[in-house]
Order: structure tokens, then C-alpha cells, then sequence
């Protein structure tokens, strides 16, 4: 049994901590927050994550989790410690790494015998040559200790099932030894592993993260083509996952990428590119396209309510930045509420579990308790997360009560035929726009735009 040191306990370092102890090791929670912490120990989730509760109650039953505040306990007979702190973005878009700096200076503060540290964060390529400085510089007196970088790909929503099966495991060191040992941590879970230097293995989690990123603001850039010219960008996306060099995940058009990674690590990179004299022109254009989605939705609203929507009922349909979460971090509902807002609709909102978040942040909004009394007397409705339980509405209901059966899906989770043929003023994002009855020869069209 081997002994693991977590060094906060937020999304990532939760899950890493309950998986490691559900491989059968000994795992120690640690973080600075004392409620946090407390609630961890009364087996009260600070997050909402399927399955984790289970698990992690599971492993504090069984003695191989637990959680503390103190550092000397946390590393106390730790082989590894692990860093899974924050890194929220700063004023520019860069990484603030004031929380990493913290951790690694207690850790050199608190160490007693030779550590591995691995950081999971997401950090600024570079980060973990630094990390090994300021331990260093630390240390009450030299012992040894190797820094290793393996960053985390997991979705939230997903975390447990995306530990427990990874599609790979990326270790990054200059330590042959240490990378080995943290290789041997993560055998049990059969994925393959790739081991490299501490700046590529950094590199690889932003360029995965920018490329998924990439692929979503490209196929919204191709659906507001396929509105100009009615295409279906749904079909276009099926035929196009069929080349395996394409493949079919991440193409879903919409209001775009939110969350706690996406936009922020996208603008960490292009950041850090320009601090280094280069010119991030494709993450810059993935970010402003993702940006465009939200004011588009809003657009598009206004044009199917003739115009404005002031003084019109808006109801939003989801809140949280993806379905099985309650985040409302850089979720598309935000910008959404507030652009509605400030041209004069009165907006409301139903969302299975964010609601409580979204208070907070968007206080003038009215909140539903379902969405049958949110449809109730609204001019437009707007899919803003594609929450299952939406899939399945009974939308005759629905449409016989609201004002107007105006509805913009921005996910894209209704067939548009069936939409029209219920009586709603539909639209989808890309999508179900009827060809012209009298259409100009396309290559017209092509020849206009100077493409022939
Ligand atoms: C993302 C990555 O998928 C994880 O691999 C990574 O570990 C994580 O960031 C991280 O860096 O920590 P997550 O932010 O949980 O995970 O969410 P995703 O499920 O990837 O979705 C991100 C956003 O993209 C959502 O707003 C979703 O609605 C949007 N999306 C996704 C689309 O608009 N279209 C798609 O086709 C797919």
C-alpha cells in the first residue's frame, strides 16, 4: 500500500485522491479550507459529481481515505504528494499561479523525507522547472525530492469514469526514476502511458485542450455558414466524423464551449505565446468565435420575435456550462441573461441543479421550478444546455403554454421537421432552414464570395 499526499481537494484533487484510494492505496486530502475540509469529513461533497460521493464515503469507510488541513499530516509518510490546486486565470488571461507557489513552498516547508511531487494542475508550460526551484529554495535543509508533471484529462460530469479509464497517461520528468514510480501508481488502470520531458508532457494538456477547444469554434464557424446557405450542419458533422482523420466527437454546433478549462487554458496559451513573441492568430480566433456564440443566440431571438425583445418573456432552458454539472463557470447562460437584460426582456430560467449557483450570479434573473411553469406565458424559450430531461418534454404542452411558441435550441437537441410540424417558431443552431424556392445556380453563390 502506497502512501499519496493530495494537495487540494477542488474538482481534480477530489476525484485523485478518491481514485487513487479506490486502487487500493492510502490517500491523505489536504486543503487550506477548513469547511471544506470538515464537510469532506461529515461525507458531504463540496462539488456535485456522479459517483464521487459514493466513492470517496466508501474509501473513508474502509480507512484508506482521509482528509485533513495540515500539511505535517498530509505528508507525513507520504511517498507522493500531489498538486491539484487551482489556477484561475489572471487579468490578461494568464495563469495565476499564486496557489501552485503556495503549495510548493509548504511543501518544502513541511517535507521530512525524500517526496515525489506530481503536480495535476494545469500549468504554464515551464511551471514545474519553477516549482522545483522555489522547493528548493524552501527546503530547511536539502532533501531530495523529483518533480513530475501528469496532467489530468478528465471531464466534469464524468471524472470518475474518465479516472478510472484513461485514454492515456502523461508523465513528463527529468527523472527517470521518479517518472517510473508514478507510472507504477497508475498501472492499474491498463491505459498507455507516455512518458516525456516536464515542458512537453505541460505542453501536451494545453494543445489538447486548445485542439478540442478548436474543433468546437470550427464547426460553429461552418454552421453559420450552413444557416447563410441551408445546410444542416448536424448531417455535415456526421459526414464528416466518418474519416477517422476527423472522427466524430466534439463536432456538436451550439452557443459554444464554457467550463473551468476550455476558455481559460485557450487564453493561458495564447497568452503565454505572446509574451514569448509570437502571434496566436488560430487560438485567438477559436476564442472570439466561442465569444460570438452567445451574442448570435441573442441575435437570432430578437430576428424571430420580430425585431426586439423588449419588454419580452425570455426563458432559458439550462444554466450550468453542460449537462451533469451544476458549474456556472464561463457558461454561455451568463453572457446570454445579461445581453437580454440590457436590451430590456424580463429573463428567466429552469436548470435541474445550478440554479443555487446561478443566483448568486445572475440575481436579477426569475427562477423556475420546472420547465412547464418556466414555458408559462414566455414570449421565447432558449436551449442553453442540453440537460437530458429537455430531450424528453412533452413539447405540445409546452408550446400550448407559452405566449408566443417562439424556441431557439442552441443545442440543437430537437428535430427541427418535428418542431414546425408542432407549431413552433423554430430554430436550431445551423440548421433547419428550408432551401429558397427559387435558387440562384450555387456556383453563383461561390463565384460572388470569390470562390471560383
Ligand atoms: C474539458 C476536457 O474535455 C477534459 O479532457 C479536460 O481534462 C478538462 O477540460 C480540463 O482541462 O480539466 P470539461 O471542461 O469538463 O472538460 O468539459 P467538456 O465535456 O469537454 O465540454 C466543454 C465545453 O464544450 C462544454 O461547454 C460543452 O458544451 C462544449 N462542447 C463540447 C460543445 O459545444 N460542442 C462539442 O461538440 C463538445
Amino acid at each position: 500500500m502506497r502512501k499519496i499526499a493530495v494537495i487540494g481537494v477542488g474538482y481534480v484533487g477530489l476525484v485523485t485522491a478518491a481514485g487513487f484510494a479506490d486502487l487500493g492505496n492510502r490517500v491523505v486530502g489536504m486543503d487550506i479550507d477548513e469547511e471544506k475540509i470538515e464537510k469532506l469529513r461529515r461525507g458531504e461533497m463540496p462539488i456535485y459529481e456522479p459517483g464521487l460521493e459514493e466513492m470517496v464515503c466508501r474509501n473513508m469507510k474502509m480507512g484508506r481515505l482521509s482528509f485533513t488541513t495540515s500539511y505535517d499530516e498530509a505528508l507525513d509518510g507520504a511517498e507522493f504528494v500531489f498538486i491539484a490546486v487551482g489556477t484561475p486565470p489572471g487579468a490578461d488571461g494568464e495563469a495565476d499561479l499564486r496557489y501552485v507557489e503556495a503549495a510548493a513552498r509548504s511543501i518544502a516547508e513541511h517535507m521530512r523525507h525524500p517526496l515525489i511531487i506530481v503536480n495535476k494542475s494545469t500549468v504554464p508550460v515551464g511551471t514545474g522547472d519553477w516549482v522545483t526551484q522555489v522547493v528548493k529554495q524552501h527546503q530547511k535543509e536539502p532533501i531530495p525530492f523529483s518533480v513530475v508533471s501528469c496532467p489530468e484529462f478528465l471531464r466534469e460530469g464524468n471524472a470518475i469514469q474518465d479516472f478510472m479509464n484513461p485514454h492515456r497517461i502523461v508523465l513528463g520528468s527529468t527523472d527517470p526514476e521518479a517518472a517510473e514510480k508514478v507510472a507504477q501508481l497508475h498501472l492499474p488502470l491498463r491505459a498507455p502511458i507516455i512518458v516525456t520531458d516536464l515542458r512537453t508532457a505541460e505542453m501536451i494538456k494545453y494543445a489538447s485542450n486548445a485542439f478540442l477547444a478548436t474543433k468546437i469554434s470550427f464547426i460553429n464557424e461552418i454552421a453559420n455558414i450552413c444557416e447563410a446557405m441551408g445546410a444542416d450542419v448536424k448531417e455535415v458533422a456526421v459526414g464528416m466524423g466518418y474519416d477517422p482523420r476527423i472522427g466524430p466527437h466534439f463536432l456538436e454546433a451550439g452557443l459554444g464551449f464554457g467550463g473551468s478549462c476550455f476558455p481559460k487554458d485557450v487564453q493561458a496559451l495564447a497568452y503565454a505565446a505572446e509574451v514569448m513573441g509570437r502571434h496566436p492568430q488560430l487560438l485567438r480566433a477559436v476564442l472570439d468565435i466561442n465569444q460570438d456564440r452567445r451574442r448570435m443566440a441573442v441575435e437570432r431571438v430578437k430576428e424571430m420575435l420580430g425585431g426586439s425583445v423588449a419588454g419580452h418573456v425570455v426563458g432559458l432552458l439550462g444554466l450550468s456550462f453542460k449537462p451533469n454539472t451544476d458549474d456556472m463557470r464561463e457558461a454561455p447562460s451568463i453572457d446570454i441573461a445579461r445581453y437580454l437584460l440590457d436590451e430590456g426582456a424580463r429573463v428567466r430560467a429552469y436548470d435541474p441543479i445550478a440554479m443555487d449557483n446561478a443566483r448568486r450570479i445572475l440575481p436579477e434573473v426569475e427562477y423556475f421550478p420546472d420547465p412547464y411553469s418556466l414555458a408559462e406565458g414566455a414570449d421565447a424559450l432558449i436551449v442553453v444546455t442540453d440537460w437530458n430531461e429537455f430531450k424528453h418534454l412533452d413539447l405540445e404542452r409546452i408550446k400550448n403554454l407559452m405566449r408566443r411558441p417562439v424556441l431557439y435550441d442552441g443545442r440543437n437537441i430537437y428535430d427541427p421537421k418535428t418542431m414546425f410540424e408542432l407549431g413552433f417558431i423554430y430554430r436550431g443552431v445551423g440548421r433547419g432552414y428550408p432551401a429558397p424556392e427559387n435558387p440562384e445556380p450555387p456556383g453563383l453563390t461561390m463565384a460572388k464570395a470569390g470562390g471560383l
